[in-house]
């Protein structure tokens, strides 16, 4: 992203979600998106996924503009809100996934299995998304988000709504798409779980970034993360 600009008009006057965001993930990372509520990490995600348009700059998913349906073709989304349609059982959810991306017969039957397991739903898979819990909720989203094998997973705060161990599956996750070279880029603010599975970390505050780096770069030895996100929010905020 290249100086993406985005101004929602409200009635007390336009307001600056992103103001110039200049972002590059590179292929193969594992980049936490983080920043404090409202800064525009959704928005951010909303322009790369072509549900908004940016009012300036420009934005682009290997090597198209994201507003070309193509650039969508390898990406995998968890949303900030996940739901979906409650009438199906897990299992349905997923085979109807699998479907639209024209998987066939037992190389989709095994896709959806996998993929259940993956995310540690295989006792629900065959009851019905209406009865699950907010957590199961975001754990059969992640897996319809991952159903294609996505190059580039984008997840919206992924672990919330999910306990201990679901957390531990989203890093367990996040590591094993990692190990096979996939791109992860995604939003929290579970500072102490970002710190373990990032390769790099952009921080967000009022649509501009205030701290990019290697991970290991921007939290010295023997400091944790939040001190840093603290130290660069606080200095971005005197700033304003
Ligand atoms: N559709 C919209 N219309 C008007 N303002 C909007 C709209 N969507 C987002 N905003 C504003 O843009 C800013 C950025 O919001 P955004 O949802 O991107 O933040 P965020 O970093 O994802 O926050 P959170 O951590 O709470 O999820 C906020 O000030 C928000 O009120
Ligand atoms: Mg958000």
């Amino acid at each position: 992203m290249r100086g993406v600009t985005v101004s929602f008009p409200s009635p007390g006057g336009a307001v600056m979600a992103l103001s110039g965001l200049d972002l590059t993930v590179e292929p193969g990372q594992v980049f936490g998106f983080l920043g404090p509520n409202g800064a525009g990490k959704t928005t951010a995600m909303h322009v790369l996924l072509g549900f908004i348009d940016a009012t300036a700059g420009e934005a682009r998913l290997f090597g198209h503009d994201v507003r070309e349906s193509i650039a969508r073709q390898r990406i995998g989304y968890l949303p900030e809100h996940p739901d979906t349609y409650r009438f199906l059982t897990g299992r349905e959810l997923l085979d109807l996934t699998a479907r639209l991306f024209k998987l066939r017969g037992a190389a989709r039957r095994r896709r959806v299995e996998e993929s259940l397991a993956t995310v540690g739903l295989y006792e629900a898979a065959s009851r019905r998304i209406a009865t699950y819990s907010r957590g199961m909720m975001q754990r059969i989203c992640l897996a319809q988000a991952l159903i294609n094998d996505p190059d580039l997973v984008i997840l919206d705060e992924p672990t919330g709504g999910l306990d201990p161990m679901g957390r531990m599956d989203i890093r367990r996750i996040i590591g094993e798409l990692r190990d096979r070279g996939k791109t992860v880029f995604f939003s929290s603010h579970e500072l102490s779980e970002v710190e373990l599975v990032c390769d790099t970390i952009a921080i967000l505050c009022h649509g501009r970034i205030v701290a990019q780096g290697p991970a290991a770069s921007l939290v010295a030895p023997g400091e944790h993360l939040e001190q840093v996100f603290m130290k660069v929010i606080a200095e971005a905020e005197v700033a304003t």
